[in-house]
């Protein structure tokens, strides 16, 4: 355990973190919810703290069986050897029991927290029914299994709204209620356990503390965030209890995460957080994505913008890759859910503030789909076009919110015939998605599965295809022999690029119609044809070599500025009528792009 404390106040430990912490050998952890965060989660825990064991439960009986066997039910990499190594280890197992709860010391909820579909705050609120469920389920399989009763610690990781601990206190401690006697707490078995001054009942019985420590990973990097954390934060109350549960989560955190990246805070603090961290993160994405819209108009270049905005060292250069729209389970929900909070705290103008991140985002799906259409001609009816690309983002093949399921929703609108390739998402997915966020099913729209076509081969996916369109960064797409796709394409072929991956200048020349978001290639074309016919001429004035310096003409005169005898205006009034013929007679072949940020 990591000791030494940096005398730098911005790598401190929190406070509660400098007395030493409680032991955790043979501690039992149990985590609720076999998914994308609870299951990776448990292996880090397990692989990191060996004298722990760890249970995932899940209510989905053929999830847990998934993970029991060599398939595992999540494409993320990494997981598959890691989840090895532990079941090797031993301290690991899944299990559909209920019981297993009962047996542990702390109990770390990773259930979803999907967005309200119906009644009060539909479509913005979060749906806290699994969270419920889990802690109507501890309480009672903690209650029935007999044995001595005791004191637990049960951790919020799901991403909830402020205040959701709350509700989970009651429900877990049901006597704790408002108007209830306070529990007796007899049955403590620890020293961390609260006092129990107040009390008036001796009756025992189980009590829980509940502490929130939202999880910051991401899809496709889960098992790297999850062992060089960027930071873990735990929210405790400030009792006795609600202390000491902070420094035991934090103990099993600090077997692998060094201390001053534990951040401790209220219990309210850290469950917004998590919001606002990831109402941040989508801001910057619908910021940039705006400002792609204004490069495309201007002939600016959004790569260009980003990287010199985010070389600021006050901006930071993450986070502004502009796309076709950021997706997944957690941007729009957290955002919506955000949004949600402020207005039912009468906190309108934030609101609208918050909700225009993912209006926006909503807005570049839809001005990404209609440039499809406008450029083909104003019509896609009954056009195969081929989209490379489903999950939401590349390395997972996690579907759900995809930008991708938005635009194929937009143009199976236009009764287009969608051929979709992804190197890990599965056609079963794709469906659920296009049902759950768009109502594209077999009954909404006869003959989906003749206009929805999932393809595995990625070359079939184009063949006959009038134009490509990527949606998903997926590297590979970077690699594919370009001019063999082109050869199958129906002409005029074009590419529509949502993720400004591929060298556009190369599927220029290959005799693409290119279009990327950011960026008006037809602009940037001229402008590196304008520059080379500046040089021709240049050469042509010098035969022995230009006098003009790099960069140092523009026509127009006032550009420039190489500034001695050569940059006279005579001089550039003969250049400007020399590159105007030129630029009419000379085939100028396009330079490679600017590198990509
Ligand atoms: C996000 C956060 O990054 C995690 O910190 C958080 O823990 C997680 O949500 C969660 O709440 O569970 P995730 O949704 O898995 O993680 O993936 P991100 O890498 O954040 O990407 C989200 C979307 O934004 C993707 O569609 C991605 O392609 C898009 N994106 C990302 C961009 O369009 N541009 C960028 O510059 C970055």
């Amino acid at each position: 355990m990591d000791t030494v404390y940096s005398s730098n106040s911005s790598t401190t430990p929190s406070s509660l973190l400098f007395l030493p912490l409680p032991l955790i050998a043979n501690l039992k952890v149990v985590i609720i919810g076999a998914g994308y965060v609870g299951a990776p989660s448990a292996a880090i825990i397990a692989i990191k703290c060996p004298s722990v064991s760890v249970t995932v439960f899940d209510i989905d009986r053929s999830r847990i069986d998934a993970w029991n066997s060599d398939s595992l039910p999540i494409y993320e990499p990494g997981l598959d050897d890691l989840i090895r190594q532990c079941k090797k280890q031993g301290n690991l197992r899944f299990s559909n029991n209920e019981s297993v709860v009962a047996l542990a010391d702390l109990i770390i909820v990773c259930v979803q927290t999907p967005t309200k579909r119906f009644g009060v705050g539909a479509g913005h609120a979060s749906d806290l029914k699994n969270i419920e469920l889990a802690a109507r389920m501890i309480s009672r399989v903690c209650a029935s299994t007999g044995g001595r009763p005791r004191h637990r610690i049960v951790v919020e990781k799901s991403t909830v709204p402020v205040k959701t601990a709350q509700t989970l206190k009651i429900v877990l401690n049901p006597s704790t209620a408002p108007g209830n006697r306070r529990p007796s707490l007899s049955g403590l078995s620890t020293s961390s356990s609260p006092s129990s001054s107040s009390s008036t009942s001796i009756t025992a019985v189980n009590t829980f503390s509940v502490i929130s420590s939202p999880e910051f990973l991401a899809e496709g990097t889960a098992v790297a965030d999850l062992e060089k954390p960027s930071r873990v934060l735990i929210g405790g109350d400030d009792t006795i209890a609600g202390r000491e549960s902070v420094r035991t989560l934090a103990a099993l955190y600090a077997e692998w995460v060094p201390l001053e990246k534990i951040i401790t805070t209220n219990l309210w603090s850290s469950e917004l957080s998590k919001l606002v961290a990831n109402a941040f993160l989508a801001q910057r994405i619908s910021s940039i994505n705006s400002v792609s819209a204004l490069c495309e108009a201007s002939g600016a270049d959004v790569n260009e913008v980003a990287r010199a905005v985010g070389t600021d060292i006050r901006v930071g250069p993450h986070f502004l890759k502009s796309s076709v729209g950021f997706g997944g389970s957690c941007f729009k929900k957290d955002i919506l859910n955000l949004v949600y909070l402020f207005r039912s705290y009468n906190l309108h103008e934030p609101a609208l503030y918050w909700e225009s991140v993912v209006k926006i985002n909503e807005w570049q799906e839809t001005r990404f789909s209609h440039s499809i259409v406008s450029r083909l001609f104003n019509t896609i009816t009954g056009k195969k076009l081929a989209m490379l690309g489903f999950a939401f983002k590349a390395d997972t093949g996690d579907c759900r919110e995809s930008a991708a399921a938005a635009v194929a929703n937009s143009l199976l609108q236009e009764r287009a015939r969608l051929h979709v390739f992804d190197p890990k998402a599965d056609a079963a997915h794709m469906f659920e998605e296009l049902e759950t966020s768009h109502q594209i099913s077999q009954s909404t729209t006869p003959g989906l599965n003749d206009l929805f076509v999932v393809e595995t081969d990625v070359y079939a996916c184009c063949l006959n295809a009038h134009a490509v369109i990527v949606t998903t960064e997926w590297p590979m797409f970077k690699k594919l022999d370009w001019a063999r796709i082109y050869a199958g394409c129906i002409k005029p072929a074009f590419v529509f690029d949502g993720r400004n991956i591929l060298d556009h200048s190369n599927l220029s020349q290959i005799g693409f119609s290119v279009h990327a978001i950011g960026k008006n290639l037809a602009v940037e074309a001229a402008m590196h044809a304008h520059a080379a016919a500046v040089s021709a001429v240049a050469e042509r004035a010098s035969p022995q070599g230009s006098p003009l310096k790099k960069g140092s003409v523009g026509v127009g005169g006032g550009g420039g500025g190489g500034g001695g005898k050569d940059s006279d205006d005579a001089d550039f009034k003969s250049l400007n009528e020399a590159v105007a013929r030129v630029l009419d007679t000379t085939t100028v072949e396009l330079p490679l792009p600017p590198p990509s940020i």
